[in-house]
């Protein structure tokens, strides 16, 4: 379906033509309502290209556009910007259009490719912490916008279950377990025993050699090393499940580090023989002496002990993931401190002469309400299962007062619903790459850019259905007696044009903002327009506006991974 967006270019582009001008600038929304709905700046671009006055270049375009029933004839602004503002006409035809479309008006893309997205990947023996949080919720959010948009999705865990903690787990397991309480918490006893080694290792060399021993002794496949490392991953897929279970995050494919382990001895001979890696020291490695940035980093794949690494296991993984999944883009959403590792990485893939498109998808921190990285009261990282229970606590205090007839399992089922959907919210809602301070307060508000207020906009919806009797919508043509009515339909158009954006820098960010501006629209006209006591037309019309807001914003939340309660 084309949007108000593409229309405009479209008759742009023909302006242009015809004032025999080439295309130039960027069709935006405009900045000040008061100048109409969009505006470019193809004048300015223009003017400053060739030395012409933008002024006389605006009115140029201007003379050859032809507007038809899409907008009012545009006008000049300012130093030369060109403004648009949509017929009422046009605006109830492509709201009507929107309405039937079950897409909500949303096209899915020309040119689909097949998408890896590695995302989450916590490590094994090692509780998920506040840390992984916006890994999960970014990567699944642009999981689902993506596959929205018509590409192929793979969503892969890369576990790290191979590494070197794996030598302290096995030593611990095999000197300080306590087989009763692996009975109780598994992963907590794998924890502790993993905590208390590294801590000896780190003041007793002998602990610390012993640790290596084990570790190279499950490398080489010994049986009773590989059954412990067994059966801590397996406790630790089970955390993760869970937690999983909670976030409602779901993966299509689960390779750890451990399943690239038998390809790594034939990742290093084919850079070898490739040229890409040499011997030096005896260890394998891997320099980029022609890239300024990475000339003084180059990368050991193969240790002088004969060991592989974190990065060989990488090298792997491109290779399986372009040459088996047969991905055209591989999205890493991975935290800033790996950047480095990322980009030697691609460097070598680039080098191996892999097309797909590689990104390195980096975000900022969480902070506590210190400004530090966000830690519990012991300074620890914080478990990030206590801190999912804590918001549905917290969710769970404001139904009781705000609706305290409900029954109690409803009331713990949007409990969930809001305390996760806020914790998710708060995240995204965030510019991908600064930190953010997480803040219950904020986050469980109901009034303000938080999901609570959201989802209390779908409710209220809802409620208006339900005191209505749910009739089926009728809707003939859409009526815009006040401006409210007119200023949501527009922004309900805005749908489509927002959701492909995201993609775009990788911004879910852009689309929590416009759904915080639709329910403010929304609430605008609710307080300005009556729907149930109004007359008809105007009642179904304001009915098909009710419905369509409540389907954009349940489908908006749902591609940022947030649910919506029936009532709350
Ligand atoms: N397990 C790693 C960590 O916790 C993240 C893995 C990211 N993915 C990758 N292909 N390296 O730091």
């Amino acid at each position: 379906m084309e949007t108000f967006q593409s229309l405009l270019a479209k008759k742009l582009s023909d302006a242009l033509k015809a004032a025999d001008l080439p295309d130039a600038g960027e069709l935006t929304p405009a900045s000040d309502p008061r100048f109409g709905d969009y505006q470019i700046n193809a004048a300015l671009v223009l003017g400053k290209q060739r030395g012409e006055n933008p002024r006389v270049l605006a009115e140029k375009i201007v003379a050859h556009f032809d507007a038809g029933d899409l907008c009012e004839p545009p006008g000049v602004a300012g130093p030369g910007f060109i403004n648009f503002a949509l017929r009422p006409g046009a605006v109830g035809e492509k709201t009507m259009e929107v309405l039937r479309d079950e897409r909500l008006g949303v096209t899915e893309t020309e040119s689909p490719r097949r998408i890896v997205i590695d995302f989450g990947s916590p490590n094994a023996a090692k509780p998920m912490h506040v840390g992984h949080i916006r890994s999960t919720l970014l990567g699944d959010a642009l999981a689902r916008i993506a596959q929205f948009l018509g590409h192929e999705v793979i969503r892969d865990n890369h576990i790290g279950d191979w590494g070197t903690q794996f030598g302290m787990v096995i030593w611990g397991w095999k000197n300080l377990l306590d087989r009763q309480a692996l009975q109780r918490n598994p992963l907590a006893e794998i924890v502790r025993i993993y905590k208390e080694t590294n801590h000896r290792a780190s003041n007793e060399p002998g602990v610390r050699e012993a640790c290596r021993q084990e570790l190279i002794k499950l490398q080489a496949g010994d049986k009773e090393n590989l059954d412990i490392w067994n059966e801590c991953v397996a406790f630790s897929m089970q955390d993760f499940e869970r937690t999983y279970k909670v976030l409602d995050i779901h993966y299509d494919i689960q390779c750890g580090e451990s399943f690239y382990h038998d390809r790594l001895p034939g990742v290093v001979e084919r850079l070898l023989k490739g040229g890409i890696a040499e011997i030096s020291e005896g260890a394998v490695v891997v320099f980029f002496r022609d890239v300024p940035e990475l000339a003084d980093k180059p990368l050991i794949i193969r240790k002088r002990d004969g060991g592989f690494n974190y990065a060989t296991t990488d090298i792997a993984t491109i290779d399986y993931r372009v040459n088996d999944l047969k991905a055209d883009a591989i999205w890493y959403v991975v935290g800033a401190p790996q950047t480095l590792h990322f980009k030697q990485i691609f460097e070598i893939g680039r080098r191996e002469g892999y097309r797909a498109d590689l990104c390195h998808i980096v975000f900022g921190n969480v902070l506590g309400e210190d400004r530090k990285l966000m830690k519990t009261r012991s300074g620890e990282n914080v478990p990030l299962r206590e801190l999912l229970e804590e918001a549905c606590r917290r969710a769970r205090k404001i139904i009781d007062e705000k609706n305290p007839d409900l029954g109690e399992d409803e009331k713990n089922d949007i409990a969930a619903t809001i305390g996760i959907g806020a914790v998710k919210y708060a995240d995204l809602l965030q510019y991908r790459t600064t930190d953010y301070i997480f803040s219950w307060d904020k986050m469980l508000s109901l009034h303000g850019n938080t999901a609570p207020y959201l989802q209390n906009a779908y409710v209220r919806i809802r409620s208006i259905f339900r005191k209505a009797g749910n009739p089926p919508l009728k809707i003939g043509r859409l009526i815009f007696a006040d401006a409210a009515e007119i200023n949501l339909a527009k922004r309900l158009c805005q749908f489509a044009e927002i959701v492909p954006q995201v993609l775009n820098g990788f911004r879910p960010n852009i689309l929590a903002n416009y759904l915080f501006e639709l329910a403010n629209s929304f609430h605008t006209f609710y307080e300005a327009c009556p729907v149930l006591k109004s007359e008809e037309p105007a009642r179904s019309s304001r009915l098909a506006l009710c419905d369509l807001t409540a389907r954009v914003l349940q489908r908006g939340l749902d591609l940022l991974g947030i649910k919506v309660p029936e009532r709350m």
